[in-house]
């Protein structure tokens, strides 16, 4: 059992105010401190380790992890553990060593091999996640060095696969799709096949251990010596009037918590783990922290023979640990043993780990106690009878937890101090004490991922004690524990456990039992999805009490793992070993462009690793800086009468409209369709849209000045908002679709529908919006600058169009202003059109005030704005011949573009691109793009595209479905023949020979094992009642066009080199690409030194006043035209050096690199060079094709679906580099799956956006992407009008992920088949649409909300 490690014993409270810990080795000493500081916020603005990035500030994403060490002083140990340094308050690291992602390695003194793996193994694209997942990855290598397991061969860790996998599940990444990184850990694990790991610079064939990065386990010290020695606990920081309190006993708390004092409107606040903030965002100030981890009655777990009793500050780590090692030796109570280790398994899956290593179980259960907060811990405590120990300031107190929760809400000072779990042995209290008795404990939590970091839509805990009677199973007592489910706390349902005490369970029995349950499991008003979280209710009853009917001799086993038992149930219980079961990468690279082709190493990686590649927000701040925060309308349509802000001191300045100077214009964003006002005057358009800009001295003085402002709204005599589709056609609120945007219609549509055997009418789908989530929120940096110029640093994929926002907006000339990008984290559109309103609110208000100005916006206000992808309405009507051939299609399409135009016209033209996959015979269409008052959607990766390409697929399985057909079939009859496709997309079709989707398609069968699967699937979904198997190959095409780019290479004096594009580093891996186009094409001037070319390139930021025209960075091909724009630039100066080169050569037998450019030189060569690519109109448009097939499983109790396995193949031409491509199909593949199965970005009835952050928006994360994925790159050879025969990467592939809603389709028409046979009724389902996101609710839904009971009658009916 865990002992109490307390720290250092108490000093006299005079030596200890001061703060005193290192970073990366380095000693800080603070006596004043502001408490309520973050550990985040003091790195990034006192320090120059700036790679712990924010992410959303809520520990849901771990890109601010680091590696917190302690110092033992009793035991000499070293404790290391991950936390979120954004929920950790400064004043709780006295004494520690923080270790950062700069602190494993860096440029200076050489990079990690954690830092060179990642790289390595392309695990790291825009870069923002990168430095938090080495640390993730880190603290797994440091804690399984401690463990007593056997050394591993030189170079690998002592931790396993699984362990490595798991290191990362809290962190994620919105780049990648995983794999990769995956692989990065997994290359450190002892237990690790490394031909499994995927692509890598290491070794092209056979994987070697010798070349991989070495990794020494003992190169990094956690703990810097100098600290052991000075180590104090702080008793007492000041800091202005605030406080923060360390003590060290019951009476020392008491005396602080001052009861008595508690009139004097002091604000206290105790503090634990402080993880708490990360749900309820903390909008007040305290005047005293009091820190209550170090009091040794509250931070203790102690066994005594009748209970386990844990200290209120006790981790969750520290708790699964202890229940974990707990080994009850007695015989009779491995009941408790048993209870003990599936609590621990439990607790593991709440949060990360880097919130469980600090957020105490005390902390937890005051939340849910006070706040309501959706507990786990509570309910499995409950469901134990457990009890707490509080204390109040009249008296101590012991409560049974349910007595607790149902108290009313504990005030500020009172204190949680223990809490106790009963043994059920030997005391036994209320339990049977029968020889043939067993105790079954389970407990359950269906959540959008199964490991964590989400919360529960229902947890539950089960405890029974059952005995075997002449007539079966009896129970003998039980307690059934749910929480999470949209109730004020934790409940025991005690309706269901009283009516099954006592009796036989029998079928009939489970089926009263589970209609019961609804009603003690009944969610309160306002909840979501309701009737799902009390139909997962009746699924984890009847799992529990299922496998003890009619099976006999399951109540004497100890597991109740009868094969038989487990068959029949939808999940084993088995603990999976990895997350991922393999992957599988081929690519085939052309040599002839040397060192084009070559899977080369992303630019900048190992920087990014490190976290000292520099981001927007990571630029220090010049002197003077303020810092802005948005404050946005909640009303969509409403007069804004003031802002009354909650403090005016803490705001140096609120920005509105007013502040615009004479001459400029409210714009905030700009395109060739219209404008954006940066802020609304008059009227607010809608909500979310921008009001003001609070600037303050701080960003978070800033945030909490624009979080807490009160808009006083009018709303009289104003229309009502337009919200819907639907009134905007009613009113004509319709923005123009210019002629040269809006599709050709394909054929004669009535023609035909009369050639048509069957006919559909007016079928309807509806398509949600999609949030871009990267990783780095918008940001932006203002300087004013001599002479009334502005320099703005952005993170923008459209530098040149802020610049000219900028511009008109201050009214001033545009050679004034300057735009600097360097690298975005993370865009896929949202960095595009919505990033110009950041950049200009911090020039305008740069402006007003005479410094600089920035921003970085918090996560939820950037979710509220961002707009998103566009949500749709669709309206089908098809005509097809008997046999699945398809004779013509029309489509009503409204599509939902917010408040301003933005890039919304394009939507049509897009949507047809991807949509005319198929050949539909004749094709008409009529789009409205409605102009409502929601944030005006924009871009985002694949706009259009990707629902165009589900309505088409959608079109296809409701023929499949009329027709009783194979889905896959009815795919392949109206496939395009050459002429076809041609017909549909004219010059856009390229050659014939350019047409690979056939091929592709017949490849992917093979590959695949498609048609061995599908009977597999068959067999399984025989087999198997509550889990089914889908599976789907699909197809895409997705047509690009190429803009013109601009380019510029110039060569030094040294021989290096320096390019500049037009296009923005997203993460995408230009500026890998265009370094080797420099380095390729300049090695045509043919001299020594030249293959080392590469190396000597550096591609350098966006400026805008350097490179005009730059344009936008989107749509797939800036990196194909950026290179062609060095391609050109770079003839130019081959030219200009080849002749020099000969000359040389003939004078001295051979020249070299280095010579001839300093020769250059020396004769005035102009060694600079421009470019402006302009495609050819005949030849700019072109369409990229893949494939996938995917294969989940669904799980009809709860909903959830697995992704089993997807292989895919994508057509790259030949890939500029296909290391980088890889990345991107894998990356938009997951992004894809977000979209199709988890994302649900929803809005009040107003348009308010209310998902607003990382509790409630679930991106992928590593334990949703497919269990094995498996892609392969095609070189479809040469390609006469692309540059160099390569073709794009970055959009096309997040289309495929319709795969996996298809396969989830076709699992869950097994279901409902299945639920059709137990209610007794004939034939085969006739389900057609299935809603996206298929959420684990929409799923169940589908699969019957019901099915549990239907079974259970069905079995009833037929004894
Ligand atoms: C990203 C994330 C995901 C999470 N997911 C889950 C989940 O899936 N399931 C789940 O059950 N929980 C989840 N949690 C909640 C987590 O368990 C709690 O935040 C944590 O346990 C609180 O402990 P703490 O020590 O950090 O509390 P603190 O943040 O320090 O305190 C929380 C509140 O309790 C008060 N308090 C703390 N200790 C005491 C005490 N001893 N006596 C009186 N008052 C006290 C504080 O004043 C504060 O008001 C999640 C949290 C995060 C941040
Ligand atoms: S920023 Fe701390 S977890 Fe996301
Ligand atoms: S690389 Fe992970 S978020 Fe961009």
């Amino acid at each position: 059992m865990q002992q109490d490690t307390q720290l250092t014993p108490p000093q006299p409270m005079e030596q200890n105010q001061r703060l005193v810990f290192a970073v990366n080795g380095e000693r800080f000493e603070l006596s004043s401190v502001d408490p309520s500081t973050t550990l985040l916020q003091f790195l990034r603005s006192h320090t120059r380790f700036k790679s712990v990035k924010l992410g959303c500030g809520e520990g849901g994403c771990g890109a601010c992890n680091v590696l917190l060490s302690k110092f033992d002083s009793k035991l000499k140990q070293v404790e290391d553990y991950k936390v979120s340094s954004c929920l950790t308050l400064l004043c709780s690291i006295n004494g520690c060593s923080i270790t950062t992602s700069e602190g494993l390695g860096n440029i200076k003194d050489g990079f990690h091999s954690i830092h060179q793996r990642f790289a390595g193994f392309h695990a790291s694209q825009c870069g923002f996640c990168t430095p938090g997942m080495c640390i993730s990855l880190f603290s797994a290598l440091v804690n399984s060095e401690k463990t007593h397991r056997p050394e591993p061969a030189l170079g690998f860790s002592k931790l396993t696969t699984s362990e490595a996998e798991k290191s990362i599940s809290g962190n994620l990444c919105r780049c990648t799709g995983y794999r990769p990184i995956a692989d990065a850990c997994k290359s450190f694990a002892a237990d690790v096949d490394m031909e499994d790991l995927g692509l890598n610079s290491f070794w092209k064939k056979d994987a070697k251990l010798q070349e991989l990065p070495f990794y020494d386990s003992k190169q990094i010290t956690t703990y810097p010596e100098f600290l052991k020695n000075e180590y104090k606990s702080t008793t007492v920081l000041n800091h202005k009037n605030k406080s923060w309190y360390s003590p060290l006993s019951l009476e020392e708390l008491r005396s602080l918590v001052g009861y008595d004092s508690a009139e004097n409107g002091v604000m206290v606040k105790l503090v634990a783990g402080n993880t708490g903030i990360g749900y309820y965002k903390e909008t007040d100030r305290y005047d005293k922290y009091i820190d209550l981890r170090f009091i040794p009655e509250l931070s203790a777990i102690k066994k005594t023979d009748s209970q386990i009793e844990i200290g209120a500050t006790v981790s969750i780590s520290k708790l699964i640990v202890a229940l974990k090692e707990e080994k009850i030796d007695d015989d009779l109570c491995s009941d408790d043993d048993m209870v003990l280790k599936k609590i621990a398994s439990h607790l593991e899956k709440i949060a990360s780990e880097s919130i469980r290593n600090v957020a105490s179980i005390g902390g937890n259960l005051v939340m849910s106690q006070r706040k309501n907060f959706p507990s786990d811990i509570a309910t499995v405590l409950l469901a134990v009878s457990s009890k707490v120990t509080i204390l109040t300031a009249v008296k101590k107190e012991i409560l049974t937890l349910e007595e607790f929760l149902k108290k009313p809400p504990l005030d500020s000072r009172s204190v949680l101090l223990s809490i106790s779990i009963p043994f059920l042995k030997p005391t036994k209290n209320g339990y049977s004490e029968k020889s043939n008795t067993k105790v079954i404990f389970k407990t359950f939590r269906a959540s959008p991922r199964p490991l964590g970091n989400a919360l529960a839509y229902l947890n539950a805990a089960f405890l029974a004690e059952i005995s075997v009677g002449d007539t079966g199973v009896v129970i003998d007592s039980i307690r059934l524990a749910f929480g999470s489910f949209g109730v004020k706390h934790a409940i025991s349902a005690s309706t269901v456990e009283n009516y099954l005490v006592g009796k036989t369970l029998s079928v009939d029995l489970i089926y009263e039992a589970v209609k019961l349950i609804r009603y003690d499991v009944s969610p309160e008003n306002g909840t979501s999805h309701p009737a799902y979280r009390s139909s997962l209710a009746v699924s984890f009853l009847f799992e529990f009490l299922w496998p003890l009917v009619d099976t006999d001799g399951c109540v004497n086993t100890s597991t109740c793992t009868s094969p038989g038992v487990v068959s029949r149930m939808a999940s084993d219980h088995s603990e999976t070993t990895t997350l991922l079961s393999s992957a599988k990468q081929v690519i085939e690279s052309s040599h002839e462009h040397y060192p084009v082709g070559e899977p080369i190493v992303k630019s900048g990686a190992a920087i990014q690793a490190s976290g000292e590649a520099v981001f927007v927000d990571d630029i220090p701040s010049p002197l003077n800086c303020l810092h802005g925060a948005f404050i946005y309308s909640t009303k969509p349509l409403a007069r804004v009468k003031g802002i009354k802000l909650k403090s005016e001191k803490d705001v140096n300045s609120v920005v509105t409209f007013h502040d615009i100077p004479n001459g400029g214009d409210n714009i905030g964003a700009k395109t060739i369709l219209g404008t954006e006002p940066l802020f609304a005057d008059e009227l607010t358009q809608c909500a979310g849209q921008r009001i003001a800009f609070a600037v303050a001295d701080t960003q978070k003085n800033a945030d909490m000045a624009a979080e807490t402002a009160m808009v006083d709204y009018d709303t009289e005599d104003l229309e009502p908002p337009i919200l819907t589709v639907e009134q905007a056609v009613e009113k004509s609120s319709l923005f123009e679709v210019p002629p040269f945007l809006y599709p050709s219609q394909v054929g004669d549509f009535s023609k035909g529908m009369a050639e048509s055997d069957h006919q559909i009418h007016s079928a309807e789908i509806q398509l949600p919006s999609q949030y871009y989530f990267y990783m780095e929120t918008q940001t932006a940096l203002a300087v004013p600058d001599e002479d009334n110029c502005i320099v703005v640093y952005s993170s923008i994929q459209v530098p040149e169009f802020a610049h000219s926002v900028i511009s008109r907006c201050l009214n001033i000339p545009e050679h004034n202003v300057r735009v600097i990008t360097r690298r975005v984290g993370g865009g896929f559109g949202g960095k595009a059109i919505k990033a110009m309103p950041v950049a200009t609110a911090c020039a305008l208000a740069a402006y007003k005030l005479r410094c600089p100005v920035r921003t970085y916006v918090n996560r939820k206000t950037d979710m509220i704005m961002a707009g998103g992808r566009h949500p749709m309405k669709i309206n089908y009507t098809i005509g097809f011949k008997s046999n699945g051939k398809i004779t013509a299609l029309h489509l009503d399409i409204l599509i939902n573009a917010g408040m301003s135009p933005d890039i919304s016209p394009v939507l049509p033209l897009n949507m047809m691109c991807a949509l005319k996959k198929y050949n539909f015979g004749a094709l008409s269409f009529d789009f409205k793009v409605c102009k409502t008052n929601h944030s005006s959607k924009s871009a985002m990766r694949a706009p259009g595209e990707v629902q165009g390409s589900f309505i088409a697929e959608a079109v296809i399985e409701h023929i499949a479905c009329y027709l009783s057909l194979d889905p896959g079939f009815v795919r392949e009859l109206n496939f395009h023949s050459f002429d076809s496709l041609r017909l549909f997309y004219g010059v856009g079709a390229g050659e014939p020979s350019e047409y690979t989707l056939p091929t592709m398609w017949d490849k992917l069968m093979k590959s695949s094992n498609f048609d061995y699967r599908v009977e597999t699937v068959d067999k399984f979904n025989k087999n198997n009642i509550w889990r089914k198997k889908g599976i789907s190959r699909i197809p895409i095409l997705h047509e690009v066009s190429v803009r013109p780019t601009p380019g510029k290479v110039s060569i030094l004096p040294d021989g290096s080199v320096v390019v500049e594009v037009g296009g923005i580093e997203l993460g995408q891996g230009l500026w890998t690409k265009v370094k080797q186009m420099a380095a390729y094409c300049l090695s045509a001037v043919q001299c020594d030194g030249t293959d080392g070319l590469l190396e000597k390139v550096r591609v350098i930021q966006a400026d805008t006043l350097s490179m005009v025209q730059g344009g936008f960075t989107s749509g797939s091909t800036t990196s194909e035209a950026s290179c062609q724009a060095v391609r050109l630039c770079c003839n130019v100066l081959v030219e200009r050096l080849v002749s020099l080169k000969e000359k040389l050569k003939e004078q001295t037998g051979s020249v070299n690199w280095e010579l001839l450019i300093m020769q250059a030189k020396m004769q005035s060569v102009n060694l600079s060079a421009s470019s402006f690519f302009v495609p050819e109109s005949t030849s700019m448009r072109y369409i990229n094709y893949g494939a996938a097939v995917s294969e989940v499983e669904v799980n009809l109790l709860t909903g959830e679906t697995k992704i089993l396995q997807t292989d895919m193949i994508y057509d790259c031409g030949q890939s500029l580099n296909p290391a980088v491509d890889l990345g991107q199909i894998e990356g938009a593949f997951v992004q894809g799956i977000g979209f199709f199965m988890l994302e649900e970005y929803l809005t009040n009835s107003e348009g308010l956006v209310v998902v607003d952050g990382t509790w409630t928006y679930k991106i992928p994360t590593i334990d949703t992407i497919p269990k094995q994925l498996n892609v392969q790159i095609l070189n479809s050879g040469h390609h006469k009008n692309r540059v160099l025969s390569s073709k794009a990467s970055g959009e096309p592939p997040l289309l495929l992920a319709a795969s996996v809603h298809c396969a989830t389709r076709a699992a869950i028409k097994e279901a409902r088949n299945q639920l059709l046979s137990w209610k007794g009724l004939d034939g085969s389902d006739s389900m057609i649409q299935l809603d996206v996101p298929a959420t684990m609710p929409v799923v169940k839904t589908l699969c019957g909300l019901n099915n549990v009971e239907f079974y259970l009658q069905s079995l009833s009916s037929s004894s």
